[in-house]
């Protein structure tokens, strides 16, 4: 190949073309190899994790940074362009999220710590006069930490952050600066920690364990894998207990519905979730298995008329409700054509025993009468309370609309569209689904 670009002047030309391609190719194939690597599905030990102002985990690995539970990596430097300009500091080691709304200067503030400086973002920004030393910041805290997690009153004493390096705790009181050097006698060394819905999660290799933050007690049985709760994958290790990871999962669910007799079923993944209403005993499966047709992910799920209309992009697909499951003939078919909207949705509910199907699309919410034909989604009207729903499903109790790791009960549908204010706030793993934590 080389000897011949030498001899014919037209390959002389294409030659930096080559070298140009290869380059891209390289750096694809780099590109590749990173996020090969960097498959959180795959066990990662994570360097550090935080919420973001909106209660978002970051999880950070080498120059990457994971938003959320499912997604690819992304590079960190591409939210934090700064963290690059001081390349000889390495990846983020320690982070946490200021959140004390009696500390204004610094309420939900995110903090990364790199080898012996310490960086302030506030909505994505730095901070004027940032990076600075940590000892400077946080004096007493030492340099290349492991991990660090916000902790408030009560939950601490005082209001504080935990910090961690090899077996050695430190709390530092927001307030005073004051430093207490603690024992955690039975806590693994953290390379990572967060608080996650008033839980303080250690995560050490690819598990987790939660502790009592005043003690570094862990109560339970940990650790746990931290892909079967804190990732949405499509397979888990081998010995996940389906039942205890989908019941305790802090995924978001894709879609809940309840059938006429009450049966409940939670999509999230590639699993799901049935609760029988008359015993209460919860079975987890794959979709695959009991929803061949449909796979995986679906968007949105309601009953209506001893069916399940379940919806995937821009595909309704038809089930009975009865065990086993029967696909019905002819489907998936286009959802415009049987519902008389365009998909991606987000939430689907019909009203126990009633003809209208709501969707939820986007910010709004429209009305398709199940008897009519052709069926249309009219109605139109704007949903006040949330950027985005999840799920949601309506039974005789009225309507719960999840949203992240929480579900919020209306009456009825109107009001539910009418709420100037968020009603009170229940957790989908507690009870829900009851889990113990
Ligand atoms: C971000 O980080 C990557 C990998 O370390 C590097 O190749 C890239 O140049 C950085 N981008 C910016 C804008 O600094
Ligand atoms: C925990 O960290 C200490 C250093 O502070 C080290 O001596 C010890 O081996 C670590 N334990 C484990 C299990 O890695
Ligand atoms: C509860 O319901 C499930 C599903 O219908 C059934 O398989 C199971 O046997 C029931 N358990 C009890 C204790 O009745």
């Amino acid at each position: 190949m080389v000897r011949f670009y030498q001899r014919t002047p037209i390959m002389k030309l294409l030659a930096p073309l080559a070298c140009l391609c290869l380059a891209l190719a390289l750096a694809w194939a780099e590109d590749l190899h990173a996020s090969a690597v960097l498959d959180r599905c795959k066990g990662l030990e994570m360097d550090a994790v935080a919420v973001n102002e909106e209660g978002i985990p970051y999880f950070f690995k080498g120059d990457h940074v994971f938003k959320g539970f499912h997604g690819k990596a992304e590079l960190a430097n591409e939210s934090f362009v700064e963290l690059d300009e001081h390349h000889h500091l390495g990846h983020v080691e320690a982070a946490f999220r200021m959140h004390y709304e009696d500390e204004p200067t610094h309420h939900d503030h995110m903090f990364f710590f790199l080898d012996n400086k310490v960086f302030s973002y506030y909505q994505h920004k730095l901070e004027d006069g940032y990076p600075k030393d940590i000892s400077e910041v946080f004096p007493g805290i030492p340099d290349h930490l492991d991990a660090a997690v916000e902790c408030p009153k009560p939950e601490c004493e005082e209001d504080s952050v935990i910090f961690f390096k090899g077996d050695d705790i430190y709390h530092y009181n927001v307030r005073t600066k004051a430093v207490d050097e603690k024992e955690f006698k039975t806590m693994p060394n953290c390379t990572s920690a967060f608080r996650f819905m008033d839980h303080y999660y250690c995560f050490h290799g690819h598990h987790f364990s939660k502790f009592d933050p005043k003690t570094g007690e862990v109560h339970g049985r940990y650790p746990k894998e931290a892909r079967d709760y804190f990732m949405r994958c499509s397979t888990f290790s081998e010995n996940s207990d389906h039942v205890e990871r989908e019941r305790c999962s802090r995924v978001h669910l894709d879609a809940i519905t309840a059938d006429d007799a009450g049966d409940l079923y939670a999509f999230r993944g590639h699993h799901y979730i049935h609760k029988d209403e008359g015993n209460d005993t919860l079975l987890a499966d794959t979709i695959e298995n009991d929803f061949k047709e449909l796979h995986s992910e679906v968007d949105a799920v309601f009953s209506h008329d001893g069916h399940l209309y379940m919806i995937k992009d821009e595909h309704l697909f038809l089930y009975t409700v009865g065990e086993p499951h029967v696909h019905l003939d002819g489907y998936p078919k286009p959802l415009k054509e049987v519902l008389g909207i365009e998909g991606p949705v987000d939430a689907a509910f019909a009203c126990g025993g009633s003809d209208i199907a709501h969707i939820i699309k986007d910010q709004h919410i429209y009305d398709v009468d199940m008897k009519a034909t052709p069926r249309v989604a009219g109605n139109q009207r704007p949903i006040s309370l949330f950027k985005k729903v999840d799920a949601a499903m309506c039974g005789p109790g009225g309507l719960k609309v999840i949203v992240g790791n929480h579900y919020y009960h209306f009456e009825s549908v109107m009001l539910f569209i009418a709420s100037k204010a968020l009603p009170e706030q229940h957790r989908v793993s507690l009870e829900l689904f009851g889990c113990d934590h």
